[in-house]
């Protein structure tokens, strides 16, 4: 089968100045797109800013023979957002690939978590993918194409000591993941999720040892493929890193049917409440209420 072309393709990648997005960009690059390479140039934590980061990554891209343009604003206002999307418009005319990966840490315990450690990491995530993707949705509704890909992180999916704040942002990224899923479908627009595991600033300290095999070179094939026409998906989750790849679903057990439920019987028959054999994948929660009201009926 043929290698997976982006010729012509305009794709905005967030946070692409360092880590994950600068090798989601080079490889987008590389294979033909017209890449927007966004980035803030903060620290981890989302303090201070800098046009070098985006400006280094445009700069390798060009020298590869590639083409890109840097934004610098920050996907945490609506502003930034539109601006961003506009770099796009502005160079190219057209958006078809929005890469949403900025991402910021402030990791504390619940118990010591303040307003200054939850706002932002919800506002850069969170809200940022909001910001970025609404500016591009009529583009890309009008034109009848776009593929969307959220970084989420298991850090939320699965749970993870010290990060409320984080495994909220990210988990909310899932539900904006799905719901775009269903509302993009007729306009051929596909939206999925990573959950990825890669050494980056970010990440280097907290992975030990195994971080020298977990390089972002092993993230983007899942990312170009997500962002690929030919991507079959959407809705979906996929944890990445390292060479692994594998899909995380949301299922439904078969559950019970008790018209004569009480706290009681709910007890009584736990186990077979959480008894996953027989599980259903919905893709939607009108595929939810159907497997409910089958059940019912
Ligand atoms: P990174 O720190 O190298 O990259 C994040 C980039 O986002 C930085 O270049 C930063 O300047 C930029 N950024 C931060 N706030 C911004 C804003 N408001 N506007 C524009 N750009 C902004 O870290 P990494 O690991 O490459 O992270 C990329 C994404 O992957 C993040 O969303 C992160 O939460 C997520 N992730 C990473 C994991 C890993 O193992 N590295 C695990 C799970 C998720």
């Amino acid at each position: 089968m043929a290698d997976l072309g982006f010729d012509g393709k305009v794709a905005i990648i967030t946070g692409a100045g360092g880590g994950l997005g600068r090798s989601h960009a080079l490889e987008l690059a590389r294979r033909g797109a017209l890449v927007v390479v966004n980035d803030l140039g903060g620290a981890v934590d989302g303090t201070g800013g800098s046009e070098t980061a985006a400006q280094k990554v445009v700069d390798e891209i060009k020298a590869a023979g590639g083409e890109a343009v840097p934004n610098y604003d920050s996907v945490a206002t609506p502003e930034g957002g539109a601006n961003i999307v506009k770099t796009a418009m502005d160079a190219w005319g057209r958006v078809d690939i929005i890469i949403n990966n900025a991402g910021i840490l402030r990791d504390a315990s619940f118990k010591n978590m303040t307003p200054e450690q939850l706002n932002p990491v919800l506002d850069v995530h969170l809200r940022g993918a909001f910001y970025v993707t609404q500016p591009a949705w009529e583009i890309m509704r009008n034109q009848g194409y776009g593929r969307i890909v959220n970084t989420s992180s298991g850090a939320g999916v699965f749970g993870n000591f010290g990060q409320t704040n984080y495994g909220a942002a990210k988990m909310g990224l899932v539900g904006l993941t799905r719901v775009l899923a269903v509302e993009g479908a007729k306009n051929n627009i596909k939206v999925n999720a990573i959950a990825p595991v890669a050494k980056t600033r970010m990440t280097e300290e907290l992975l030990g040892p195994v971080a020298d095999k977990l390089g972002p070179e092993y993230v983007t094939p899942v990312v170009t493929f997500l962002a690929h026409e030919s991507c079959p998906v959407s809705g979906e989750i996929y944890s990445v890193g390292g060479g692994r790849v594998a899909r995380v679903f949301i299922g439904v057990t078969p559950g019970i049917v008790d018209h004569d439920l009480t706290a009681e019987s709910v007890r009584d028959q736990f186990d077979k409440i959480r008894d996953e054999q027989g599980y259903a994948v919905p893709a939607n929660l009108n595929e939810e209420m159907g497997l409910a009201l089958k059940a019912l009926s």
